[in-house]
Order: C-alpha cells, then structure tokens, then sequence
C-alpha cells in the first residue's frame, strides 16, 4: 500500500482568549486522526493558527492599552500549556498575520480579480463619527423595533428573539463611544458567489462522494434552495472593510481590508507554508501535486465558510480544494451550553492544574464522538464511570493482573501461548482488524466500544485460569507462564489499537514491553517467545470524585449563595442527568375512562387509563385526599407507562400518574395532577 500524504488543520482559534473545553475538543478529534494516521505510515502536516484579524481583536487591544499585535501575541504565548498538556502535537502553530498569509491572501485576491470574480458596490452603513469608523453590527445597540427592549445589539434582540438590520434599529448609539452613529456610503468589494459558474462548481463540489457528511450536505441544500418569490440561494459575500481595522489591505484599493473571514482559512495554507520553510519543505509542490490530500476539522456553526466560500475561493483561484470538510458538534457540560458569564463549564487548565489526567479527557472524548455532526455532551459521573470501570477496570487491570508473576518467577520472559490462548489472540487480531477502518471514518465511539469488548473476553481468560491460584500450584509454572504470557500478548494489541487516544500511556507500555514504537501494520506479529518484558508500574491512576468536585467548584460566594435559599417544593434539586437517563422514563398522554375509590383505603384511587394500547392499564394513585373520582374521569393526565407492575394489596398497579406535592405535606398540603392540553390524544410520547 503507497503512503498517502496528508494536510490536516483544526479551525483557527481567534485570538481574543484563551482555549475553552469546546476548542479542546476539537483538537482532540483531530489529534487522534493525525496519530492514527502516522500509524498507517501516512505522512501527515497537522497546522492550525491563531485568528489575529478583525474589529473585536482591534478593539480589544485597544481596550487593553495594547497594540492588536502585541494583544495577539499575549495571547498566542498561552496555548502551549493547554496543547502540550492535552497532548495535542500539532507539526506547526502560526498566525494569520504572519507575512505568508498576507502574501497569500493578496495572491488569492488577484488570480480571483483576473478570473472575474471581485465586483464593487457601494453600501450604507452607520458609522461613528467620533471613532471615526464604521461600525460592525455587534457594535451597533439600541432599542429592539420589534419589542422596544432597551440596549439591544444591532442584529437581534436578546429579549424576544427577533432578527432585524442595524438600520431597523431604534435610537441607535455607538457601543465604543456612545455617539449616534450616522449613515454613511462606502465602496465595498464583494466575491460573486451568485455567478452562475460559482453556483454550479459548488453544488457540485458539495455532493461529491466523501466530501461532507450526509447531515451537513442536508443542510447545505437548504442554502442552495430558491423560492417560489426567487429568495434564498447564494448572495455575493461582502470581503472588504474600511480604515481603520486589522487585516490585510486589498490590492489596489487603498484604505481596504480584507473582511477578517477572507484571510482567516488563508491562514491554513500560510501556517503549512510557514511550516515548510521550517523543515525544508517545498509548498508549492504540495500543494500542486494532486495526490496530497487536505482535510479540515471545524465545529458546525463555520460550515458556510467552509463549504461555500473557501472552496470557490480555492477554485477560482486556481489551487485545490479541500478533499473533505470534518463537521463536529457542540461539547455542552451537563447538558448546558458552555457560558464564561454565567461560571459554567469545565476549564482545560483547571483541569490539568488538578493534576487530573488527560488521557482520562481524550478516552472520554473518544468515546463520545461518532464521526457525525451531533453535540456532545461532557457529564461528569458518565466520565468518572468510564474511565474507572472501561479504562481502567477492564483494560488497565489485564497488564497488572500479569506482569508481577511474570517478573518475579520467570525474569520477565514470555512463552508461547498454548492452543486456547494462542486462539484468543488471533480472534483478537482478527476483530481489531476493522477497527482501522472506524479510525479512518472517524468513529472513534464505536472504534472504542469494540476494542472494550475485546478486553472483557481476555478478562474471562483470566478468571477462567487464575494465575493467583496456579502460582499456588505445584508443576503449574509452565501453565503459569503461559497464561500471563498470552495476557501481556493481548495487553500489547490492546494499547495498539487504543494508541492514537492515548499516546503517553502506549508510550509507556512501549517502554514496559520493551518493544519499538507501535504502528497499525504490527497487530499481524506478536511478541517473540522469549521476549523480555520490563517491570511494571502503574500506568493509570482512577478518577478521585473529589477531582471533579474541586474541577466544578463553584466559587465560594455564589456557594453560600444558593444555600441561604429554600430549597424548591422543600428539597433540593436532583444529580443531573443525561438525556439519555430522561429517555428511559416513557411519559404517555392518558385518558382517564374511569376512576373509582378503592374499598379499604382512604389513600387511594383506581384509574382505568387509555394510553392508546389495545387494553386499558390500572392504576392506583395516592390522591384521594385531592380529588373525588368523578372529577377526573374523562381528564387526561400523564403517566410513567413502563415503570414495572407493581403488586399491591388491592391489585396490581400498571404504571403511575404524575402529580405534583411539595415534600413536606403535613406543612404544604395539596397534590395537584398533571394535566395535558387540549389536543393530546391517549399514547402520545412526552419528552
Ligand atoms: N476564528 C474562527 C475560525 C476560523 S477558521 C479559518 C472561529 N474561532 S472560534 O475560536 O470561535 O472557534 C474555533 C473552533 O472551535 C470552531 O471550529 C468552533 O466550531 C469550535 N467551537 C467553539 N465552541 C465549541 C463548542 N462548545 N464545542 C465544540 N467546538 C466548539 O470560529
Ligand atoms: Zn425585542
């Protein structure tokens, strides 16, 4: 098989802050398809950058007392941390305001102009007459037109959601300076994306085999749609701003930049190039020789960037498209969004400040991601049990289960397995061989599901022969040997297929196995009989739950905060759970035909309920105190239909309605039931 040679970068960060867990996430992805990669003996240049350009950079320097230069480069000297400790090996690391990504955006610009793809046309826009600048919308507030809420952005209002033009804007001011902005006109430069030629290449482009995802080319045929009025479709893309800004000026136009997103994927080519000239490198052949393959990782809400403009750009400008764009997800934290404002969130540096593990990170990450473009979601008892009981409990557990008798009875030396484990370890071989291929396409989750399901049959071959017991055994020695031989056999392909997720750790057993470093082609062999193995150390330490608590401490004020208030209803709020724990608990829409009191018991009720299935359910609710029986029939309420029958002394009760109470109901009485609106019908899902 030839080696491929492949480009591959991650979304370039702006330079305005520092790394969240979502960049993290993503840099994870795509180090782990780098690594896997190089596994495969493919060559593989994996940049990325820092976005320098743009007027919140430019402002923020200012802000800052900096010049937006010095602003980016404070902020570039704080990646390494975060990168080196989440063992994300980036081949280079620059930024769009280098020389090489000015030289290739102006060269881009001009081969576009001469291929007739740069038309002007002058706009209105506010503009702030004592900043003396024009104004981008996020710099725009005022009043909503729709709902008149005060201190609105000049886009959309956060109070009652509409979307509007700055124009629409009622008493507009400037957010720099509090001035009212004036209209002003002002030539700008536009890429024809509505030219019939563009439209035509990118739909085109877009639906070729293995270029997007399914989900994302769904999505990408929603912007290509025209209505019956003739909207929709591709507009032409604004890509020049005015003096003052920070960016790249525009060819013969004088007082012109590029739009920040212009040169921002520019940036790629610039960091590879830059990277080049580091190691000798020739780009231009790269990136002319139609066998190099380039790939680009981005979170969803940058696909039209770049599955739009940044192909047409490539293609007009006569250079090579990218082979495939990578679209990921959003990582939430328990299920919220990750907000720097509101505290929340999971801090990458906290996170290694605790001394919290990063393979622990990228397991996890691994485990979650499937290769589509779904939001992921970072739950910390999800992550706690993953790593502790799948990493460690089943994987960690196979090496130091055999490595102690090896070393102290046999000085480390391996045998050969007999039949039933040299029969494990080609059904092992076997199975791990597919795993390449979910590596390849980029569905880690599964990739690692199958490498786990594996160390559960090596884990029975222990229990079956329990080298403990056969240490004990006179004449076992031989026997003893070739167990813990074909467990640490079985270990070394294990940590093979799991290297690109866990580097350091393969590393390690690299060294413990004393073998050379690990690639895909070497799950054909096995370790030589007779092979010294070294001595074994702990590789992986369990996650602390005391970690987590300290990662998502709240900070001390907002603590006593919430404990001075009443707990909600009486008590506090349950342990978060997953949406996938909430998709167990079936909640139906249910019609109450009948409901009866029930002899004996002052408590209850019996409900006939219809919940759409061919025989009605019974079930008996303690809610007898709050309603007479007649009162409900032909009421519609929800119940929890797949909770399990239950045997009572009046009969057997199948599911339960809800209703609500607070918990102390001596203090605070009154149950009251859920109801439906109108509409529902019996058996229909609540989610
Ligand atoms: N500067 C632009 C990208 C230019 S690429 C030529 C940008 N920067 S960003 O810092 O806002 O985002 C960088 C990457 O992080 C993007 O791929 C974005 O989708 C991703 N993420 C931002 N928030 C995220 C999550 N909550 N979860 C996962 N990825 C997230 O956009
Ligand atoms: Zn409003």
């Amino acid at each position: 098989m030839s080696k491929r040679r492949l480009f591959v970068t991650t979304a370039l960060p702006y330079a305005n802050g520092n790394f969240h867990i979502g960049h993290i996430m993503e840099y994870i992805q795509a180090d782990i398809w780098v690594r896997f990669q190089r596994m495969q003996g493919n060559e593989v240049h994996f940049v990325c950058a820092d976005d320098a350009h743009g007027a919140p950079i430019m402002i923020a320097a200012e802000k800052a007392g900096k010049t937006p230069q010095q602003f980016v480069a404070d902020i570039a000297s704080g990646r390494k941390p975060y990168l080196d400790g989440f063992h994300i090996a980036f081949d280079n690391w620059h930024n769009t305001d280098a020389p090489e990504n000015h030289e290739l955006a102006q060269d881009i610009y001009r081969d576009l102009r001469d291929a007739g793809f740069i038309a002007t046309k002058t706009i209105e826009q506010f503009f702030d007459p004592e900043k003396n600048m024009f104004l981008p919308d996020r710099f725009i507030k005022g009043e909503c037109p729709k709902c008149g809420a005060k201190d609105q952005y000049g886009d959309s209002c956060e109070v009652c959601g509409s979307v509007y033009a700055p124009t629409e804007v009622k008493n507009p001011y400037s957010a720099l300076s509090g001035a009212t902005p004036v209209m002003k006109s002002s030539e700008h430069y536009f890429f024809k994306l509505s030219d019939p030629r563009a439209i035509a290449f990118l739909e085109q482009w877009t639906a070729d085999a293995g270029r997007l995802q399914p989900e994302v080319l769904n999505k990408i045929k929603e912007w290509f749609a025209i209505d019956e009025d003739g909207n929709g479709g591709l507009s032409d893309w604004d890509i020049s701003r005015d003096a003052p800004y920070f960016g790249i000026e525009i060819p013969d136009a004088p007082g012109k930049y590029f739009y920040v997103w212009l040169d921002a994927p520019i940036g790629y080519l610039a960091s590879l190039k830059n990277h080049f000239s580091k190691t000798g490198g020739d780009f231009d052949a790269f990136m002319a020789d139609p066998a190099t393959e380039q790939y680009h990782f981005i979170g969803k809400d940058i696909t039209y960037f770049h599955t739009l403009f940044w192909p047409a750009m490539l293609h007009f400008s006569g250079r090579k498209t990218p082979n495939a764009v990578f679209v990921h997800g959003f990582l939430t934290v328990s299920g919220e969004k990750m907000s720097k404002s509101r505290g929340t969130g999971l801090d990458p540096l906290k996170y290694l400040n605790l001394g919290m593990n990063p393979q622990w990170l990228r397991y996890y990450i691994a485990a979650k991601l499937n290769g589509r473009n779904e939001d992921v979601d970072f739950n910390p008892d999800d992550f706690m049990a993953r790593v502790n009981s799948d990493l460690v409990g089943k994987y960690i557990n196979i090496a130091s289960r055999s490595a102690g008798f090896l070393a102290k009875r046999f000085d480390g030396k391996l045998s050969a397995s007999s039949e039933d484990g040299a029969a494990l370890l080609a059904a092992m071989q076997a199975a791990l061989k597919p795993v390449t291929q979910l590596y390849e396409d980029r569905d880690y989750a599964r990739a690692l599901r199958d490498i786990m399901a594996l160390t559960d049959n090596v884990n029975a071959y222990v229990e079956a022969n329990k080298p403990w017991e056969l240490v004990k055994q006179v004449g076992q020695e031989d026997r003893l040997q070739d167990v813990c031989s074909t467990c640490i056999q079985a270990f070394r392909l294990l940590t093979l297929a799991l290297k690109p997720v866990l580097p350091q750790l393969a590393e390690q057993v690299e060294a413990f196995l004393n073998c050379p470093p690990m690639v895909f082609a070497d799950l054909h062999t096995l370790l030589p009989n007779g092979h010294a193995i070294g001595s074994y150390q702990h590789l992986v330490q369990r996650v602390d739950v005391k970690q987590l608590d300290a990662l998502f401490e709240v900070p001390e004020m907002a603590q006593e905060v919430a404990q001075a208030l009443p707990a909600p209803g009486g008590e506090d709020m349950a342990d978060t759970i997953t949406i996938d724990d909430f998709a167990k608990v079936d909640l139906r829409v249910a019609l109450i035909q009948h409901c009866e009191a029930v002899e004996g018991s002052t408590k209850l009720l019996r409900l006939t309920l219809d919940v759409g299935e061919a025989q009605t359910r019974n079930v008996f609710s303690g809610i007898a105190s709050a309603y007479k029986p007649e009162e409900l029939i032909g009421q519609y309420t929800l119940m929890v239909a797949n909770l399990a029958p239950r045997k009572m002394k009046f009969g057997i009760s199948e599911g339960m309605v809800l209703a609500g109470s607070h918990a102390d109901e001596k203090a605070n009485p009154g149950i009251y039931i859920m109801t439906a609106w109108p509409g529902a019908t019996p058996g229909m899902r609540v989610r």
